[in-house]
């Protein structure tokens, strides 16, 4: 454990924040720049660890990297530009750099071992496996899905992939294998996820269609060894993930009012403001506009009185790593909140319902745990008390009990605070840059 921060209660959060680029799509960006001929200028980029992971395993893979600030210049040779690393690659704490790198690599004409740290290192891939394995990839893992995997990559062939769980990092690992197969590669999802992959492929310029929930992508190394993406020049824009710590900070405390410039409102990404919206809140999106596919625009926050609500069902996916932030307003709220059918939450970058329930308990709320999710009962179960806070590592975790100490009784401590900077490693000067008590 490094660094603890210590929360204490504040009368409203206000001012103009700036967020660092988005995530997900910093990865997408970065693995197809490595995959360009040429130089792309990637502004914005993700400050997240996790993206910088990433980087390092695509210089590790031959791909020039030049970081200034926040702005990446990323230069690739073509889709079979890549060079074989002789040593592991280390996507650390990131899902989203092991399962997509995992589609490019089992189209290399070299093996690749990819390994993680120890909160990765329990997480399930067998979900990326199973459709690679099917395009013809050799791939090995420990007991068969955990990381270090080995990855012997070789020729791919096309095929329809119905997806048996909606997962934007598998539909991803697959169009991405989808580039190096023979033919057309389709995946259609259960339920909507992200679609910044299948934008993104646009962008640089790959073959890729959606019909329905489907995407289809044709592959296009098979049939040219020297193909190659397009590089280009983008802003990513601000991480609405990150946002939502925010929102629901200015969102809990009454007299609030924060303005968030540049965030990425992509319709697969933005149902947290319509369900904040309905939960009470006053979130208004303005200079709405559309970048590189991408909708971005500035959000007002006010505070306001919550009701709570229940998350089930389709919307999970759309939410899904809004969860925990959402669960920890549920003691503020009116009625609570109750999440369904998130057992997904449970192999996240920490078993989040595990972590959520005992965290909130020590707080003194009101909490029943269940397989797939939880219940936090409202306020009528009576008020919180600061406490120490254990975020077993999870990025997710710290901020959004850093949020819920803001309102609450006496001092949270939240302990190992330092892994907020898997996603945001400014967030805790933020908000104390944005408090006003
Ligand atoms: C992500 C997809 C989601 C999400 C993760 C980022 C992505 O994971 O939870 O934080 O960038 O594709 P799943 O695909 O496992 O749902």
């Amino acid at each position: 454990m490094v660094k603890s921060e210590s929360i204490q209660r504040i009368k409203s959060l206000s001012g103009v924040l700036e967020l660092p680029g988005d995530k997900s799509i910093s990865h997408r960006y970065a693995m197809l720049g490595a995959l360009a001929a040429g130089t792309s200028e990637l502004r914005n980029f993700a400050v997240a660890r996790d993206c910088h992971s990433t980087l390092g395993c695509l210089k590790s893979l031959g791909a020039e990297i030049k970081i200034n600030g926040s702005t990446v210049q990323i230069t690739g040779r073509g889709l079979c530009g890549l060079k074989s690393s002789w040593r592991t690659l280390d996507a650390e704490n990131s899902g989203t750099t092991i399962r997509l790198l995992s589609g490019i690599l089992s189209g290399q004409s070299f093996t690749t071992k990819i390994t993680g740290d120890s909160s990765l290192q329990k997480r399930p891939m067998k979900r990326v496996i199973t459709p690679l394995r099917e395009m013809g990839a050799d791939i090995r893992g420990r007991d068969d899905n955990f990381p270090p995997l080995e990855i012997h990559g070789g020729k791919l062939h096309a095929i329809h992939y119905q997806m048996p769980m909606a997962s934007a990092q598998v539909k991803s690992a697959v169009l991405l294998a989808g580039l190096y197969a023979d033919g057309e590669t389709s995946v259609t999802e259960p339920a909507a996820t992200r679609d910044h992959t299948e934008l993104a492929l646009q962008v640089f310029d790959a073959p890729v269609r959606k019909q329905g929930r489907t995407i289809f992508v044709q592959g296009i190394a098979a049939a040219n060894g020297n193909a190659a993406l397009r590089p280009v020049s983008l802003d990513v824009p601000g991480d609405l993930s990150s946002a939502v710590f925010f929102i629901a900070a200015a969102s809990l405390l009454p007299e609030s009012n924060l303005y968030i410039g540049n965030v990425g409102l992509n319709p697969t990404r933005s149902a947290i403001l319509d369900f904040f919206n309905q939960m009470g809140a006053v979130v208004s999106v303005l200079n709405l506009q559309s970048k590189a596919g991408e909708l971005v625009g500035d959000l007002s926050v006010k505070g306001a009185q919550l009701k709570g609500g229940l998350i089930s069902g389709d919307l999970v996916p759309l939410l899904i790593d809004e969860l925990p932030m959402l669960a920890a307003l549920g003691p503020y709220t009116e009625q609570g909140i109750e999440i369904r059918d998130a057992g997904e939450l449970r192999v996240k970058e920490s078993d989040r319902i595990a972590a959520l329930a005992e965290n909130l308990k020590r707080m003194s709320a009101k909490v029943e745990e269940r397989p797939d999710g939880l219940r936090v009962e409202g306020r009528t179960a009576g008020p919180l008390h600061g406490a120490e806070i254990d975020p077993r590592g999870d990025h997710r975790i710290a901020m959004a009990f850093a949020v819920a100490g803001l309102a609450a009784s006496g001092e949270t401590r939240i302990l190992d605070a330092d892994c907020a900077a898997v996603s945001y490693p400014n967030f805790f000067s933020e908000l104390r840059r944005l408090a006003e008590s």
